[in-house]
């Protein structure tokens, strides 16, 4: 019996297909390579090349292969590209969903994993949030992501499914550099395409109410995130109800901070500039990760170095000298900590 992962050749996908496999797990790939990159997998892997709206090719599948459950990964994630299309992000993130959950109610119940965001919060009150937090979206990302956790919990009441939604929060770093993160979204990619063309990073506000003014994230290593999807799978296997799941390390990180250690681990400091807030940026986003500890026994092992290190490591393999100091810095090294030109 095999675990079919949607998105299975995007960045947290092609991780959660090795950290299945690790675990002997089997996996049918299905991937529209939109955005994914098929050799992020396996070359053993089945990889479907095929979209979640293709009904018959979803049924085909459900209905010849030996699927015992669907890990939904397949999903536009870029917040500020959702701003500007969000017809097309409600068509790939719900409707997409729709038609997937459709081919998969018809059938026998299998367990879903779906995958969600720490974007549903958007602006929390307090800047720690459990999941039972008020659920504030501010970008039609978001609001995707929130309204995927509806139907699919919809979905299982009426048809009985087992389900499970996993929020991830700020997911950084890589298990080898065929897995890194490819976008130039988020914070850390950001910084490392800029410490390779020599240029300073944008550092968006440092006039927040946090420790150093500069805004608060919940970073956690992308292989924790792979390794929560198979004890959440598991769990569901085994009949265990999941639901909804923060996926973070339970402490956050400021801007400045994440610079600092991109100086210590590459060697290299980080030249920034403060530029205006980001719209839309609220200070502080924190997870509370009990729930996850207690359902899935799961907690992420990975510090911020780590996960800094292995995106660096992942990085300086895909753009070679870009990091030159990356093997020999010693972490702690002064001199290569962050900067203001
Ligand atoms: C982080 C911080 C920026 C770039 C993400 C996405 C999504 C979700 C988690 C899964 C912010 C600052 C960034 C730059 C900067 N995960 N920044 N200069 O905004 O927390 O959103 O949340 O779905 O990945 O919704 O992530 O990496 O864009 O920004 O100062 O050049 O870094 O202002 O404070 P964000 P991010």
């Amino acid at each position: 019996m095999s675990w079919l992962v949607t998105g299975a050749a995007g960045y947290i996908g092609a991780h959660v297909v090795a950290a299945l496999r690790a675990e002997g797990e089997m996996v049918v790939a299905l991937d529209d390579l939109s955005t994914g990159k098929s050799e992020r997998l396996p070359r053993d892997v089945n990889l479907v090349r095929a979209s979640v709206a293709d009904r018959d090719e979803i049924a085909s599948l459900l209905g010849d292969q030996e699927i015992e459950g669907i890990i939904h990964l397949a999903a536009r994630k870029s917040v500020e590209e959702s701003v500007r299309d969000p017809i097309g992000y409600y068509t790939r993130n719900v409707a997409g969903l729709a038609c997937l959950l459709d081919a998969v109610a018809s059938s026998p119940t299998r367990p879903f994993v779906f995958s969600s965001s720490a974007a549903v919060y958007g602006t929390p009150s307090g800047g720690r949030v459990d999941e039972g937090s008020p659920t504030k979206p501010e970008s039609p990302y978001g609001e995707t992501k929130l309204a995927g956790e509806w139907l699919v919990r919809a979905a299982a009441r009426a048809h009985g499914l087992r389900w499970a939604a996993l929020r991830y929060f700020n997911v950084v770093g890589a298990a080898s550099p065929a897995l890194a993160d490819a976008g130039t979204e988020n914070l850390v990619p950001r910084v490392l395409t800029a410490l390779a063309e020599n240029r300073p990073v944008q550092v968006f506000g440092d006039d927040y109410p946090t420790r150093d003014g500069s805004c608060i994230r919940d970073y956690v290593g992308v292989e924790d995130i792979a390794r929560a999807h198979v004890l959440a799978a598991r769990a569901l296997r085994a009949g265990q109800d999941v639901g909804v799941l923060n996926l973070g390390r339970g402490e956050g990180a400021t801007v400045l901070e994440v610079l600092d250690e991109i100086g210590a681990v590459s060697g290299r400091p980080v030249d920034y500039e403060i530029a205006g807030r980001r719209p839309g940026d609220p200070a502080e986003v924190v997870a509370r990760v009990h729930r996850a500890e207690r359902v899935l026994g799961w907690r992420a092992d990975q510090d911020l170095a780590d996960m800094v290190r292995s995106a660096c490591r992942a990085f300086a393999r895909r753009h070679p000298g870009a990091l030159p100091g990356l093997s020999t810095s010693a972490p702690g090294d002064l001199a290569s900590r962050s900067r203001r030109p």
